[in-house]
């Protein structure tokens, strides 16, 4: 679930600011009625990787004593083998707001081969780069980045004066703020009610994918029935799905207690995570919703992240939101919206939806084949500045010629983002490696090497 782009910085200032005093994971009540969370201080932690100059006995204990004499908290600290520089090693310390960082970081720097700073402060630091998750475990994190928490609604949406219903939304945000990366998924007993309103929305929609939703969608849902327990009288569960998703692509599911930021939400593609709702939309309205619920995520989302192609399109859009500037996030977060949310594609000449914002709305699925609006080929350089409403229909669809294409083009336009590293995900250890050095990088094409050469020996073999 990932906030409209432009709302992020003023809203983070204000969760900022209103949560000063507050104790950590503890829900806050503001005035309003609403509860906001915000967690320990990592939202204003600064990371440092460095590697010392030269192998020196105890040479851990020298640094400690320049954090120590700058007031410096720490708040993390691990050791690693250097992936710049072999046979060296490298630290990673996470700093607390405290003490003067900078004059400790201007005295780390003298010490060591090379320093890396990435902070979430980094518009005040010229020489950071905006934090991102280096492991999976990291999105745990996101849980005190929340922009809007769960149980806070609008003055016009239609559970706002429902006592019932807020309370069950605070019950879902706090389900979601307390899981951490490794458990099982929150398992949830949904009410009768609840059920009943999956089931309408379920069979509005079920009887427009043949015609309407393209093959991949198709191909997947009746996987989903059979695997996921995807039935009109039952609301699958977040576990069911995630574990059969793994299966199929590495994509997971995390269960998320509110509004992400964009950077945030488009990290977690990076490693093949979709932060995803677990609550229901209104019982009084069950075809309309202000934001995504259960049935947008179910309905839309999840069948195309069962299929390899469009998961690595997915996952390239991420990649390239790894450390990159804000109008670089918006601008992917833009293509994502015209993509993963409300895109389509032509097949035998005929248009299909796959974006998961056509495919759980009855009205704008039909709306946007009916080819009103208007339909414009998918380009990232030019989707990335199209402007767009989040409330209703849109003024113009982008199509995809095939989701290889699509991630082509997504691929083309992530080498035009001022970054000075690339970025790739390994899967063995669930964690992104950043590529800025030499060594690294001639280790990783002696892997494609060797790669290649079982392939290509398989090829003669067929
Ligand atoms: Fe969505």
């Amino acid at each position: 679930m990932m906030s409209k782009p432009t709302e992020i910085n003023q809203k983070r200032e204000e969760k900022l600011e209103t949560s000063e005093g507050s104790p950590p994971n503890v829900p806050k009540l503001m005035p309003g009625g609403n509860y906001i969370k915000i967690g320990r201080d990592s939202a204003r932690s600064t990371c440092l990787l460095f590697a010392p100059a030269a192998e020196e006995v105890g040479i851990l204990a020298k640094y400690l004593a320049i954090f120590e004499k700058h007031g410096v908290n720490l708040m993390h600290i691990e050791s690693r083998p250097s992936t710049k520089i072999p046979g060296n090693y490298e630290f990673m310390v996470e700093c607390a707001p405290t003490g003067n960082l900078g004059d400790a970081i201007h005295d780390i720097k003298q010490k060591s081969e090379y320093l890396n700073i990435i902070s979430r402060d980094y518009k005040d630091n010229k020489d950071s780069v905006p934090w991102f998750p280096r492991r999976i475990r990291d999105l745990d994190r996101f849980a005190n980045q929340i922009l809007s928490y769960g149980a806070e609604l609008d003055a016009d949406h239609p559970g706002f004066t429902d006592p019932v219903y807020r309370q069950r939304r605070k019950y879902f945000a706090d389900i979601a703020f307390n899981h951490k990366h490794g458990q099982r998924l929150p398992y949830v007993e949904y009410t009768a009610e609840e059920i009943v309103t999956w089931g309408k929305v379920y069979r509005q929609l079920t009887a427009l994918y043949p015609t309407h939703a393209c093959k991949e969608h198709n191909h997947v849902f009746p996987l989903l029935v059979e695997n996921c327990g995807y039935r009109e009288d039952n609301i699958p569960q977040l576990e069911d799905i995630s574990n059969f998703l793994k299966d199929c692509t590495g994509f997971t599911l995390r269960p998320v207690a509110g509004l992400l930021s964009s950077r945030d939400f488009l990290a977690g593609l990076a490693f093949r995570v979709f932060h995803s709702t677990q609550y229901i939309r209104h019982p009084s309205k069950p075809y309309y919703t202000p934001e995504p619920d259960v049935c947008h995520e179910l309905l839309g989302h999840v069948p195309l992240f069962a299929d390899p192609e469009f998961a690595q399109f997915s996952q390239e859009i991420g990649l390239a939101s790894l450390g990159a500037p804000d109008d670089f996030i918006e601008k992917l977060a833009t293509c994502f919206w015209f993509t993963v949310e409300y895109g389509l594609c032509r097949e035998n000449g005929k248009l299909k939806a796959y974006g998961a914002g056509l495919l759980s709305s009855y009205g704008e699925l039909q709306y946007a084949l009916e080819e009103k609006a208007e339909i414009r080929p998918f380009e990232p350089v030019k989707t990335a500045l199209q402007k767009y409403p989040i409330t209703e229909y849109q003024p113009v669809y982008y199509v995809a010629e095939s989701f290889e294409d699509a991630k082509e083009r997504m691929i083309k336009f992530a080498s035009t983002i001022p970054r000075s590293f690339g970025v790739r995900y390994n899967a063995y250890t669930q964690s992104i490696e950043v590529l800025d050095s030499k060594p690294h990088i001639q280790r990783l094409v002696n892997n494609v090497n060797s790669e290649i050469a079982i392939l290509m020996d398989s090829l003669k073999k067929i």
